[in-house]
């Protein structure tokens, strides 16, 4: 059902006199607010501010909290693309806001901006993480080894370490599994960034522990739903090749070689 649009917009500051070529242009954010305090219906609330289009959709966000409304809601922290705290759907696609640039995204026209599907959503731009984060848990993010504790640091050549070198980059934003349809219709499915943190344990030739995270990944809600449909490596921040590293998890189910 088509939901209303709110048309609390603020009002866009003239470019400061003397600065006749200001980058500046006048944009609309159209944010979907959600506040179960006030209503169990989401809405999408339209702000237009004046911004520099070479700023990112985390600036624009900045300064409609700030200087508009106070009560928006989202998560962020570095600003720089390292913590994965501001995942958002961005004109329908999932992305950083802090990555974003405004004058990529067709600005004369509005600009959506709606919290990751699939996970509960809190407030507004705020979903519950504890879903992803447990499936995360549940594939033992770290190293497992036996025996005693080695006298010096655990070696490994630089091919061994290639394997697995694409997985290391994640910082677990969420944009690849909220991106993905088997866990928009079953959130059971662990989903690709928790699969894609076993495999950087997995095919890391320090580790003992893959075939325990094989165990795991071969359950029903594992590996196997996935139906290769890419969205999640069209939606990694971090240019991670999550379909194929999902891939290479299900061959090492198959062969047992990893
Ligand atoms: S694989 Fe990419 S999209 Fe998925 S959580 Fe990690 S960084 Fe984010
Ligand atoms: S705020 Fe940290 S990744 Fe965007």
């Amino acid at each position: 059902m088509a939901t209303p649009t709110l048309e609390k917009s603020g009002k866009a500051p003239e470019p400061e006199a003397g600065f006749a070529d200001s980058p500046y242009i006048t944009a609309t954010f159209r944010i979907r607010r959600f506040n179960p305090e006030v209503s169990e219906e989401a809405q999408w609330q339209d702000f237009q501010i004046s911004i520099d289009p070479k700023e990112r959709v985390l600036d624009a966000l900045h300064k409609i909290k700030w200087e508009l409304d106070g009560t928006l809601t989202f998560r962020r922290s570095c600003a720089h693309g390292i913590c994965g705290s501001d995942a958002m759907r961005i004109n329908g696609k999932n992305r950083l806001a802090c990555k974003t640039l405004i004058k990529d995204l067709s600005p004369e026209k509005p600009i959506t901006v709606e919290a990751i599907k699939g996970l509960t959503v809190l407030k507004d731009l705020v979903v519950d993480m504890d879903p992803f984060f447990q499936a995360y848990r549940d594939v033992m993010p770290f190293l497992i080894t036996k025996g005693n504790e080695p006298t010096r640091e655990r070696l490994q050549s630089s091919e061994d370490r290639e394997r697995f070198d694409d997985t290391t980059k994640c910082i677990l934003c969420a944009a690849c599994t909220s991106s993905c349809p088997v866990f928009w219709n079953d959130g059971q499915y662990f989903g690709p960034a928790a699969i894609v943190n076993a495999h950087r344990f997995i095919f890391d030739s320090r580790d003992e522990g893959g075939e325990q995270r094989l165990e795991i990944l071969n359950d029903r809600d594992g590996v196997w739903r996935c139906r290769t449909t890419f969205n999640c490596t069209d939606a990694c921040p971090r240019g991670i090749e999550v379909t194929k590293a999902i891939q290479e998890v299900k061959r090492a189910l198959i062969t047992r070689r990893f």
